[in-house]
């Protein structure tokens, strides 16, 4: 007994590699609560308003409780961190959606901050994101629905007890929101379960029939997110009944190179500080590295000229990674390599995933506009066409 509970507290307490954004951003979440004290939807933990400052940020402004108000371990102004970069409008229609208690469908290319949203969002709105389901071909209906625990079921037949709950069920009970990631990587047949529960917002469970426990009804605030990526088996092979019972919110790449790059150095800043280490890239590389991911995701540079795209799809997350990298290699090997030098092969390392053909664009990218740039004089361009070699070996 006592080992149990010792071994309990050693798991609560153990330091995390990530944690969820409930966990993570508790003070702006509580703050929140209590900085906008109007009207909520049924079962929401703040007001709509207030869901989308969290997800969007405050601009770097701070935020004041109102007049009179404390919260225990919450300061009175804050800023609320920046999160998701896009466009408010798109954030607001999410949170519309998911206030009239309809399903949201987040859809677009890989590395979009689809997931982060839904995450967001979810924790904001009813405090957990912790109830999700990943869609895989794998998937069974059962993780939609309930399953069973069989020592149980054996020893005592079927009973509230022996049932164990889907993230869907649960969510269901608690009026929660449930995400249902790459809910396209699903069985045709296991999607369809979702098309019940979005329509009759109820799951019988026929094992208990003759008991309370034979029909779970959705508390109200129940609704469900889900991601699907356009790479993967598309949208397009989404049955017609289940389309109907979401609103799609497409979510692009960034649009504007300097929060591009600001959303890099901040994400790679904060996952170098999860080591205790200093980012040290310099402005100019990541500027540099931004921009080539930007020309070859856009198949057209900067300046307008053409850029053979490859078949990768160069997205932010990989730009923050390779970011990543190149701050971690400065502070574990400091006065190696500089941080341009090692561009060159990072990028080689993105492009190469799906076609090694790709290889040879990124090349002509450097025949092309970075050649151009070098002997407009720009010097950071300078150094990295010097480093052609690194692409053609
Ligand atoms: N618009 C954005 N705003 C904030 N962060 C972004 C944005 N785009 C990409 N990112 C970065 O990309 C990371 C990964 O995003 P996420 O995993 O949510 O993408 P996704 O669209 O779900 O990708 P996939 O389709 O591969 O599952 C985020 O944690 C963040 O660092
Ligand atoms: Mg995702």
């Amino acid at each position: 007994m006592t080992t149990t509970a010792a071994t309990d507290t050693a798991a609560t307490t153990a330091a995390r590699q990530v944690d969820p954004a409930e966990d993570a951003h508790r003070e702006e979440l509580a703050f929140l609560a209590a900085h906008d004290p109007g009207p909520r939807p049924p079962g929401w933990r703040l007001t709509p308003r207030a869901v989308v400052t969290f997800v969007m940020g405050s601009g770097g402004e701070p935020l004041s409780l109102p007049r009179g108000v404390t919260v225990d371990g919450v300061r009175s102004r804050l800023v609320i961190s920046d999160k998701f970069v896009g466009e408010r409008a798109l954030v607001e229609r999410a949170v519309i959606t998911l206030a009239g208690e309809r399903g949201l469908l987040l859809v677009g290319e890989p590395g979009t901050a689809k997931s982060m949203l839904s995450e967001l969002l979810a924790a904001a709105v009813c405090g957990s994101s912790q109830l999700v389901v990943q869609g895989t071909a794998g998937t069974t209906e059962d993780q939609l629905r309930y399953g069973w625990n069989y020592a149980l079921l054996l020893a005592e037949g079927p009973t509230p007890r022996a049932l164990v709950p889907s993230p869907v069920l649960t969510a269901m009970r608690g009026g929660g929101v449930v995400r249902v990631e790459e809910v396209t990587r699903c069985l045709p047949e296991v999607q369809d379960a979702l098309v019940s529960i979005l329509s009759d917002r109820r799951i019988a469970v026929p094992e208990l029939s003759g008991t309370d426990a034979a029909t779970v009804h959705a508390a109200p605030g129940f609704t469900v997110i889900a991601t699907a990526n356009l790479r993967d088996r598309g949208v397009s092979e989404m049955s017609a009944a289940l389309k109907r019972r979401f609103n799609f919110e497409a979510v692009g790449p960034i649009g504007d190179l300097a929060a591009e790059v600001d959303l890099v150095r901040r994400s790679a800043r904060a996952a170098l500080e999860r080591v205790q280490a200093d980012f040290a890239v310099d402005d100019a590389v990541l500027e540099a590295l931004v921009t080539a991911f930007r020309d070859l995701r856009n198949g057209v540079s900067e300046e307008g000229w053409s850029v053979e795209r490859p078949s990768t799809v160069m997205s932010t997350a990989e730009a923050v990674s390779v970011a990543t990298s190149l701050g971690l290699a400065g502070a574990y090997f400091p006065g190696d390599r500089d941080a341009a030098s090692l561009l060159p092969g990072h990028l080689l390392g993105v492009v190469r995933k799906d076609d090694p053909g790709d290889a040879a664009r990124l090349l002509s990218y450097w025949d092309g506009a970075v050649r151009r740039r070098a002997e407009s004089g720009a010097r950071l361009w300078r150094r990295l066409w010097e480093l052609r070699d690194v692409l053609d070996a």
